[in-house]
């Protein structure tokens, strides 16, 4: 039977009775995702999984997106990513380093990805202890937090997201040698404070990664109150660190909540990480 236990006082539960080797059915699917746009993230332990268990397991959550990195996919399905700092024939089989900033993945869409579905298939350690946990933050719980001066400000205000170019200035040519569709280079916009798409709650929805900046603000207000919302978010009491075993599943909700890695292993300490990234359903 399954029970779900909270994570931390805040948000994300762990779930166990479940077995997600054989794909679960419709109604431990529905109760799963329930959790997930309930509580912002949800961990299984104790799986025993194999590329195509897990992708058959993340694709009852939902259509799966193909992302853009192929070169780091499993050489036959490319929704599945490989996470990892293992080189096979002298070629990295994933991606090694997936990160600091705090970001959501997707965010550089018009409809962003629902959620991120992992797996651990191996976890670096040093003398018994897990390495390359990764952090999630509550964007919910922050937005519920926020002092009225910093939330009063946010009503009606947009943001642009360009993948991977949070850090650059509007008035910077973007991948001026492009190759790249329209969209990349001219960011999508979403609400700083974006309404959850299934339960409308409300979500703090600007990082360091994808985020340009704030519509109708010049470069120096629209960085001055981004660094304000970037602070409120990185308080401890917003946060998840989640130290992985092998056999762990993590899902978690691309609204809800931010996400960073932590890369502090090096080879021969061997990561490799199954992802999956759920399709996002539209705004509310
Ligand atoms: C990710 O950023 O997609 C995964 C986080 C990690 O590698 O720890």
């Amino acid at each position: 039977m399954l029970t779900a236990s909270p994570l931390t006082l805040n948000f994300g539960v762990e779930v166990s009775g479940i077995d997600l080797s054989p794909a679960p059915g419709q109604r431990t699917v529905a109760e799963l995702l329930r959790l997930l746009d309930t509580h912002g993230a949800v961990l299984l332990r104790g799986q025993n999984l194999t590329p195509d268990s897990f992708l058959a397991f993340s694709r009852h959550l939902g259509e799966l997106a193909a992302p853009p990195e192929r070169h780091v996919a499993h050489a036959n399905h490319p929704e599945l990513t490989l996470l990892s700092n293992i080189i096979e024939h002298g070629t990295a089989i994933g991606i090694a380093d997936s990160g600091s900033p705090w970001r959501m993945d997707g965010a550089h869409l018009k409809t962003p990805w629902r959620a991120t579905a992992l797996y651990a298939a191996e976890v670096p350690e040093h003398a018994g202890t897990p390495l390359g946990d990764t952090w999630l933050a509550s964007s919910s719980a922050a937005c519920d937090a926020m002092a009225p001066g910093l939330r009063d400000q946010l009503p009606g205000l947009r943001a642009v997201h360009i993948h991977g170019a949070g850090r650059k200035k509007r008035s910077t040519p973007f991948f001026p040698d492009s190759g790249l569709t329209q969209i990349f280079r001219k960011g999508v916009e979403h609400p700083v404070v974006r309404a959850h798409p299934v339960t409308g709650r409300k979500c703090l929805y600007v990082n360091r990664v994808s985020t340009s900046h704030l519509c109708g603000m010049n470069d120096s207000a629209s960085d001055a109150l981004l660094a304000q919302l970037y602070q409120h978010l990185d308080q401890p009491q917003f946060h998840y660190r989640h130290q992985w075993q092998a056999g762990d599943v993590l899902l978690w909700d691309n609204c809800a909540t931010q996400h960073r890695a932590v890369t502090d292993y090096a080879w021969p300490q061997r990561r490799l990480l199954y992802r999956t990234l759920i399709k996002g359903l539209a705004a509310r």
